[in-house]
């Protein structure tokens, strides 16, 4: 499942040109680094929002997968709904061995509550600290923001992360549910703290639904413009090329 191509553009960066051209690093999802300049500027926070089933849990599997597999950076996986269990079986659905990555301490999955917050960031920290990840994901199934009974705390929780998570250096994704017809009034606070937004669609076009994917946002980045549709497949998911569209429509 390697991709060919390597994260060369990072190594020839100079000192001088350092915040002209981030580090950047594979996704691991396929065909999505091409969106984004060839790769996610390395420590950034993502938020990957989108329709309820959509793909969100997927892009996150394949981000950590490719990441412990194939570029040698470890993960940690936070759960706030599914058990270590059942997040293998999940993954393994798709063909991504987990349990062989948690054996080898490439991989780490934690299930944590949101309503303890100082927990959830000790767990966060411990876990990275543990296996040196380079990776992490917080997939919570629902809004941050519905945890919190008043916007302050959520703002100034949200923001309390996204600062530990630059402290302890690690590449992020948090995924939101939106349902994204509604997207101008609904965005939540992770988008607004987040360095890179990527939008997953599950859309209805005539008699039939369509999957897609956007980069709303990704600082330091030219990114893509257009929606691109996407597969979840027997191996996970991936951003078709130009050239499958073709054959697609
Ligand atoms: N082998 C497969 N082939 C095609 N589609 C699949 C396959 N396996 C799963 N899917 C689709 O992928 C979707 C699951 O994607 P995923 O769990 O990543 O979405 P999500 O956005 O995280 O969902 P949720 O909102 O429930 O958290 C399923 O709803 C299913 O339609
Ligand atoms: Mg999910």
């Amino acid at each position: 499942m390697a991709q060919k191509t390597t994260a060369k553009t990072a190594s020839k960066t100079s000192t001088n040109t350092i915040h002209l051209h981030p580090k950047r690093i594979r996704s691991g999802v396929p065909g999505f680094d091409e969106l984004v300049g060839g790769g996610v500027p390395e420590g950034n926070l993502l938020v990957v929002t989108g329709d309820p089933g959509s793909g969100k849990t997927n892009f996150c599997y394949r981000f950590l997968y490719g990441g412990a597999n194939d570029y040698e950076e470890p993960g940690v996986y936070i759960s706030l709904e599914e058990s270590e269990p059942e997040i293998i079986k999940e993954a393994a659905y798709y063909g991504y061995d987990f349990s062989t990555l948690i054996q080898q301490r490439k991989l780490l999955i934690e299930t944590v509550s949101l309503y303890d917050f100082d927990k959830l960031k000790n767990t966060i920290e411990e876990a990275v600290e543990r296996i040196k990840a380079k990776r992490l994901v917080i997939d919570p199934g629902v809004v941050f923001r519905l945890f919190f009974e008043r916007e302050l705390e959520a703002r100034k929780t949200i923001l309390i992360l996204g600062k530990m998570l630059k402290r302890i250096n690690v590449t992020t994704i948090i995924t939101n549910e939106l349902s994204l017809d509604k997207i101008s009034s609904l965005f939540g606070l992770e988008e607004f703290v987040a360095d890179g937004v990527i939008l997953l669609y599950h859309t209805k076009l005539e008699n039939r639904f369509i999957r897609s994917i956007g980069v709303l946002k990704m600082r330091g980045t030219k990114i893509s413009e257009k929606l691109h549709p996407i597969e979840i497949g027997a191996n996970g998911l991936r951003v078709l090329s130009k050239q499958e569209l073709f054959e697609e429509l």
